[in-house]
């Protein structure tokens, strides 16, 4: 080892010894003659300090020493002089005193500085994020996510569970979003894709008896970036053979509430066990399928009071099968116009036509459509929806899709406002009953909500066979938290006539289905056991922990929002004779 200790080992019990310590220049100050030199590792920083008079070489080298030179020093240990303790600090009561300096290596002016995380361009973050990774947010989020990782393969480890790798290039695995292609050299115009997650795999794997596996999987999707979603991501992938719900929950319920005791002590869970709401009633009351519950602020139904009104945005959208929703907001009377303008737009943008709302002022109702109200009905609103004076009632007409989704980003917005979203409370939910299918509007046909492996629930064969299939509710689960879907999985189809059916509603025909699924469909006639499984994304789970409000900030060498790797510079043009190599040709924009 060239060092004997790393930089946040040495405390007053070290005074008197010789060290030798390695690592980077993270701040330098000449004062008077005397240098005084904060040397960083990863585990922290030691002040080392030069003596002009008795260390003369060892001073003048360290005084060519600039932020980021990697250095090793070696010198005797010392309490610092009374009054310049730093109790911030685990070396803060010591110091070295300096008696032979090395620059190991040199190193140019980083583009951004190391030695405080004030906000840099994400773009050169990105560009050189080994320098962005020697900064303390990055590499305690990494540090984190090493020990969450540790602890998830000790717990299951602990219950039975094996790890196993499955591989990255397979079969094209239509789970819903695009999939990379890697073409084949040695078999022309044919090609691998990376997975979207293990989903067959482990399924086969319940085939082959390994009744409870693991993986930290590593996933691809081509699709549209968000703050939460990375092109490449990892999930910890679950399956379990011979199980019911229950159990899936209960493991899984079991292993966040381990997590977060252990990786975030200061946040505390609001609700354990956690609570459980069916799909329909997240949809209902939060007008989302994965509600931040750290606050209420419930949205109501009222289109049975809105039927009989006289304010034709409201009963036309009934008439035509939709929805009138009501969202109160405590306290809501302080919002200003330009507020309510901008909740209209953020309404809009989530398929609203509108936002009407109703002021409850000391006055009493005020808004421009109280008019088309008679008091009767105003009363009606503001009973269902529990208001007082000084709130406000925001309303959406339209379909139960549009007028649900659009108020409940209205009531996060909201929540964002009144300062409803403690970051030191972690609200995991279980969202259940989630329907099997989603109908395109236009061409009513249905794809699989989850994927095409999910099974129906026992009692919904007749729904499954009705002229409505679109109904059927599905044996599939999300983990929420905070307003985050951070695992979704499903109870699975074993039987080999109800996955064709399920097949045929998806428009999949019996040669598509052999062609796409024949290995699963096989397997399945070989013995498969009752089996389900989960997926958490490991990236979501620790952002919310470390309280990033990005994905990026919690992966060593992410992406950037639009797919790109900016420190490698991928992806990139390969040479000619590579892309001749694998029979394809590159058609010039
Ligand atoms: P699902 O598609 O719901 O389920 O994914 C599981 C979890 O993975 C995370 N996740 C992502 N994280 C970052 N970037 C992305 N692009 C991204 N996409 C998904 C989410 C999500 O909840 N095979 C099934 C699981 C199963 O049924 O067992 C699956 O992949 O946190
Ligand atoms: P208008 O009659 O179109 O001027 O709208 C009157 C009020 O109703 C405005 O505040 C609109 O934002 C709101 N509004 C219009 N359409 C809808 C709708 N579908 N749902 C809720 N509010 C709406």
């Amino acid at each position: 080892m060239l060092r004997t200790h790393t930089n946040n080992q040495l405390t007053q019990a070290d005074k008197g010894n010789k060290v030798t310590l390695c690592g980077w220049v993270h701040r330098r100050r000449d004062h008077g003659g005397v240098i005084f030199i904060d040397i960083r590792d990863r585990y922290g920083l030691t002040q080392i300090v030069t003596d002009p008079q008795n260390f003369v070489e060892a001073h003048n080298h360290a005084n060519e020493a600039r932020p980021e030179f990697v250095i090793k020093i070696t010198g005797t240990v010392r309490l610092r002089p009374e009054g310049q303790s730093n109790p911030n600090m685990p070396t803060g009561e010591i110091e070295v005193l300096i008696e032979e300096f090395e620059i190991l290596n040199r190193a140019k002016t980083p583009p951004f500085e190391i030695d405080h995380e004030l906000n840099v361009n994400e773009e050169l973050r990105l560009k050189y994020r080994y320098l962005d990774l020697r900064r303390d947010r990055l590499k305690t989020n990494i540090v984190q996510r090493h020990k969450m990782v540790k602890m998830m393969r000790d717990i299951l480890d602990e219950q039975n569970f094996i790890e196993v790798e499955t591989p990255i290039l397979i079969k094209g695995t239509p789970e819903g979003s695009r999939e990379y292609l890697v073409p084949s050299r040695l078999y022309p115009g044919t090609f691998f894709v990376l997975p979207q997650s293990p989903q067959q795999l482990k399924q086969l794997l319940m085939v082959a008896g390994f009744d409870r596996y693991f993986q930290i999987a590593r996933c691809f999707r081509d699709e549209d970036l968000r703050g939460d979603r990375q092109p490449e991501f990892t999930q910890l992938d679950m399956e379990m053979s011979f199980i019911n719900y229950e159990d899936i929950t209960g493991i899984i319920e079991d292993m966040l509430i381990k997590l977060s005791e252990k990786l975030v002590p200061e946040k505390k869970i609001q609700q354990s066990p956690f609570p459980r709401i069916t799909w329909q009633e997240a949809m209902e009351s939060y007008g989302s399928d994965k509600p931040d519950i750290r606050f209420e602020m419930k949205i109501v139904d009222v289109s049975d009071i809105a039927e009989k009104c006289n304010f034709s945005v409201f009963t036309n959208a009934i008439k035509s099968g939709g929805v009138v929703k009501c969202l109160k907001v405590d306290g809501g009377l302080e919002l200003t116009r330009k507020e309510i303008d901008d909740l209209t737009e953020l309404a809009k943008i989530h398929g609203a036509k509108g936002l009407a709302y109703i002021q409850l002022a000391e006055e009493g109702p005020k808004s421009t459509l109280v008019k088309h109200f008679s008091e009767e009905e105003i009363k009606a609103f503001i009973e269902r929806s529990k208001a007082k004076t000084g709130d406000i009632l925001f309303f959406g007409a339209d379909s139960f899709e549009i007028a649900c989704n659009s108020l409940g980003q209205v009531r996060l917005a909201c929540a964002d406002r009144f300062k409803l979203r403690d970051k030191n409370t972690l609200a995991y939910l279980w969202v259940y009953d989630f329907p099997l299918f989603e109908k395109d509007p236009t061409s009513g046909q249905l794809a699989a909500a989850h994927h095409p492996f999910t099974s129906p629930k026992d009692d919904q064969m007749d729904i499954l066979n009705s002229a409505t299939p679109e109904k059927t509710i599905a044996k599939a689960y999300d983990i929420v938290l905070n307003g985050y879907e951070i695992g979704g999985g499903s109870i699975r189809i074993h039987d080999q006539q109800l996955q064709k059916k399920i097949f045929s509603l998806l428009n999949i025909s019996d040669e598509d289905a052999e062609r796409r699924f024949g290995h699963m469909l096989e397997a399945f006639t070989y013995g498969a056991p009752p089996h389900g499984g989960i997926a958490l994304g490991l990236e979501r789970l620790i952002m919310i922990y470390q309280d990033e409000p990005n994905i990026r900030e919690v992966m060593a060498f992410p992406k950037d929002s639009k797919a790109k790797d900016l420190m490698l510079g991928a992806p990139s043009v390969m040479p000619t004779e590579t892309i001749e190599e694998l029979s394809l040709e590159i058609k010039q924009k």
